[in-house]
């Protein structure tokens, strides 16, 4: 397993340019499943969990039919055979995102089998209300060998009103589902308490291109027409406002100065809110061409010490849970006090115990997390069983004193690309190594040979 050794205490500078969206491209792949005819899809990302998900299509009977490597990369996807339903627990655990293929496949093929997603090192990650939007379009959802079967009486959906929200708020990978579902629906769906992230908008984007009659995208309310089919489309995904964030972070903790292009800018609003009461400039920079708020360039920089916060995670466009560990991290070498408080997945907090080995001073209390900054962290072995926790430590490890270790970066891997490479051209010194090797040198037991003891005379 590979993991991060990272020497800290450097400066970043330089340029980067985040890649497109992980959470955005995993329901746009999955919206292939609503057509026969090929979507293009560009600046999609090499991750694990795109892998994955190519996987799965592949299983439900879709071919890549043209891939353009290098960066960024598009591919081409269609379907060939529609005859399979099945997505497998084996590739599904692998990822949770593998749920949002249920929409899609009812709506298309009228029936559905997944296997229910479990939860994960965050919490519990219920799919109650992606079944109940499902329901109200008319499907029957029953659970069998640990699969969602889902079907659509007569072969097709009906539009309906839907709720979906819950008691932290609404779902993401819900309202894809439900919407994607409706698009082929008879009849028109309203989806209330939607999610408004920029990934539900990119997503209706596409099916919008694809022939879909969608209203409302990015507010609570979304309307959508159903139509009899859908075609192929092109188009490209948004850029990832997660990495984007990170990167902001990695910026601010080591007191570097970086310019990241391909911002969107316009999806980070709660972040930039907060970085800047921090004390951190974060400067639009001027374009050569139509400026694009989702696409820009920004040059991000101290002005000073870096000042506590409080933070409060909520669904879009409030601040997002997915940036909770990096700014957590970086809070550790703020100039005070700060509250961290999380709204979304109250379990997540794996990066805690790990920067309190770094020499964070990190009290929590159920969902808050009160964080006394120090002058310095100091490098230590760590781990976290989670994406963005991990992401966190990478931070805290770009400026602390010493040697970081941050083993089993496969988390890592699965939501940003080469990240270790990317950070190294800003100047971070961050190497990959394999783990293996070391735990192979050290001997199971002891081997040296001992005296056997002379026998007792009787
Ligand atoms: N929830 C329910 N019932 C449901 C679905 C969700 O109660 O049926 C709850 C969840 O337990 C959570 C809240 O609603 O408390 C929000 O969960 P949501 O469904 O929005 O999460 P998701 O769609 O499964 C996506 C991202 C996550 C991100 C969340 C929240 C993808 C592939 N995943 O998950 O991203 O944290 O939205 O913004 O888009 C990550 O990238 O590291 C990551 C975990």
């Amino acid at each position: 397993m590979d993991r991060f050794v990272i020497k800290g205490g450097t400066r970043l500078e330089g340029s980067i340019r985040v890649n497109g969206s992980k959470n955005a491209a995993l329901p746009l792949l999955a919206a292939s499943l609503l057509t026969d005819q090929p979507v293009t899809l560009r600046d999609v990302p090499d991750l694990a969990d795109i892998s994955n998900m190519l996987r799965l299509l592949g299983e439900l009977g879709c071919r890549k039919v043209a891939e353009s490597i290098g960066s960024p990369r598009s591919m081409t996807v269609r379907v060939a055979d529609e005859s399979a339903s099945h997505a497998r627990y084996e590739i599904v655990r692998t990822m949770r995102a593998g749920i949002c293929i249920l929409g899609p496949m009812l709506a298309r093929r009228g029936v559905a089998r997944v296997s229910m997603p479990g939860g994960c090192a965050i919490g519990d990650r219920p799919v109650d209300l992606h079944l109940r939007g499902l329901q109200a379009l008319g499907a029957r959802i029953s659970l069998d060998s640990g699969d969602i079967v889902a079907t659509a009486p007569s072969g097709r959906l009906r539009g309906a009103r839907v709720f979906l929200g819950g008691p932290f708020g609404s779902t993401v990978l819900g309202t894809a589902n439900v919407m994607s579902a409706a698009t082929l629906a008879r009849g028109t769906t309203v989806i209330e308490c939607a999610a408004c992230e920029p990934e539900i908008v990119d997503l209706a984007a596409l099916l919008s291109r694809m022939g879909a009659r969608i209203e409302g995208a990015g507010s609570p309310r979304i309307t959508i027409h159903g139509v009899e089919a859908l075609g192929g489309a092109d188009h490209t995904v948004i850029p990832d406002r997660i990495e984007a964030g990170t990167l902001m972070c990695a910026a601010a903790i080591t007191d570097g100065d970086v310019t990241i292009e391909n911002c969107p800018l316009d999806a980070l609003m709660a972040a930039v809110d907060r970085l800047h009461a921090m004390g951190v400039l974060v400067e639009e920079q001027p374009s050569s061409g139509e400026p694009d708020p989702m696409r820009c360039s920004c040059r991000v920089r101290r002005a000073g010490p870096m000042r506590p916060v409080e933070i409060t995670t909520q669904p879009h466009p409030g601040f997002p849970t997915d940036l909770q560990a990096q700014f957590l991290a970086t809070l550790c070498l703020g100039s005070g006090n700060s509250v961290v408080t999380e709204k979304i997945f109250p379990e997540r907090f794996l990066h805690v115990a790990e920067l309190t080995r770094m020499g964070a001073q990190v009290v929590r209390a159920g969902p808050t997390v009160i964080v006394s900054g120090v002058h310095r962290l100091v490098g230590a072995p760590v781990m976290a069983s989670d994406l963005r926790a991990s992401a966190g430590l990478v931070l805290a490890g770009l400026a602390a004193g010493g040697t970081t270790v941050v083993n089993r970066v496969y988390h890592l891997d699965r939501g940003y690309e080469r990240l270790d490479e990317r950070l190294g051209a800003l100047g971070a010194r961050i190497t990959r190594e394999d783990d293996r090797a070391e735990v192979e040198r050290i001997p199971l037991v002891e081997t040296k040979s001992v005296a056997q003891p002379a026998a007792s005379a009787v």
